[in-house]
């Protein structure tokens, strides 16, 4: 019978080629936030865009809802279907090797309780080969959570500013914002945890807030306009590539200006086609 060694472990690899960084997962995140480590994490929607995610190294890539609004046009994440999120989950999956693949349950795909959301996250996992689902909500989809959880799947909640909830909630505003709703917010997020959830995103609350839920949770918080007392941000890949003419949210920072850039370039396009610059022969099959 074969016995295990209890040595080191054999090198793998070709030597001297450096050790490919670990793969993450739900459980890196939460020895990332024990350590004291931010998470980083940033939505993706296609195939050339996971592949930037990943050499960049961002730890986790949220194939969001958000889509429905940066990439689809519409002016909520309410139209967004279940179809639409896996036809894009596929698509990033392809290019993602390291990063923590989680997508979005959209609107109306998990709210009417544990059998729609079991439904549609074992499609979400089947079909796009995500390793983790995101839905909104605080207590009132803890048994939901709890359901996911006992299939095994992995969860990650979302409470604040939840833009599925926009019209409720009486537009995209700041929540947290009195004691009571604090509080709420405080019992929400421990709910979660309790159901399984393996993080948190919290979204648009006053940094006092997210400090308090953080410092209160074993699991990670991951924040996005709530300030820098979380254990990770997410942000989308539109605002911090400035692929839109228009400034992104306050919350949020552009680090290039893409949408400029490529203006800039159909231009030149344009221009050289026009003035005979392009093809050259370099660019011409040869007969
Ligand atoms: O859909 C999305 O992109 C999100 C993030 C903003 C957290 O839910």
């Amino acid at each position: 019978m074969p016995t295990r060694s209890k040595g080191k472990r054999p090198p793998t690899g070709v030597a001297g080629a450096p050790t490919p960084p670990a793969k993450v997962r739900t459980l890196s995140l939460l020895k990332m936030k024990r350590a004291g480590e931010r998470i980083t994490c940033v939505t993706a929607y296609g195939w050339p865009a996971a592949l930037a995610l990943e050499e960049a190294g961002i730890d986790v890539c949220l194939v969001g809802d958000s889509v429905g609004m940066v990439e689809l046009g519409y002016d909520s994440t309410l139209p967004v279907t279940l179809d639409e999120m896996i036809h894009h989950a596929r698509a990033v999956r392809r290019g993602l090797k390291r990063a923590l693949m989680v997508v979005d349950l959209p609107f109306m795909s998990y709210q009417l309780g544990p059998g729609q959301a079991l439904a549609s996250a074992g499609r979400v996992l089947k079909e796009s080969g995500a390793e983790a689902v995101k839905l909104e909500g605080g207590a009132e989809v803890a048994a939901t959570v709890r359901a996911l959880r006992s299939a095994g799947v992995a969860v990650m909640g979302h409470i604040g500013l939840t833009p599925q909830s926009v019209h409720a909630l009486g537009g995209f505003r700041v929540q947290g914002r009195g004691k009571a709703e604090a509080r709420k917010l405080l019992s929400d997020a421990r709910a979660l945890q309790a159901a399984g959830a393996f993080a948190v995103v919290l979204e648009g609350l006053p940094e006092a807030v997210s400090r308090s839920i953080s410092r209160a949770l074993d699991i990670p918080t991951i924040g996005i306009g709530a300030g820098a007392a979380c254990d990770g941000q997410v942000q989308v890949w539109h605002d911090l590539l400035g692929c839109l003419p228009q400034a992104p949210p306050r919350h949020s920072r552009a680090f290039a200006g893409t949408y400029r850039i490529q203006v800039e370039a159909l231009k030149e396009y344009q221009r050289a086609v026009r003035q005979g610059r392009f093809p050259t022969p370099r660019e011409t099959p040869l007969p």
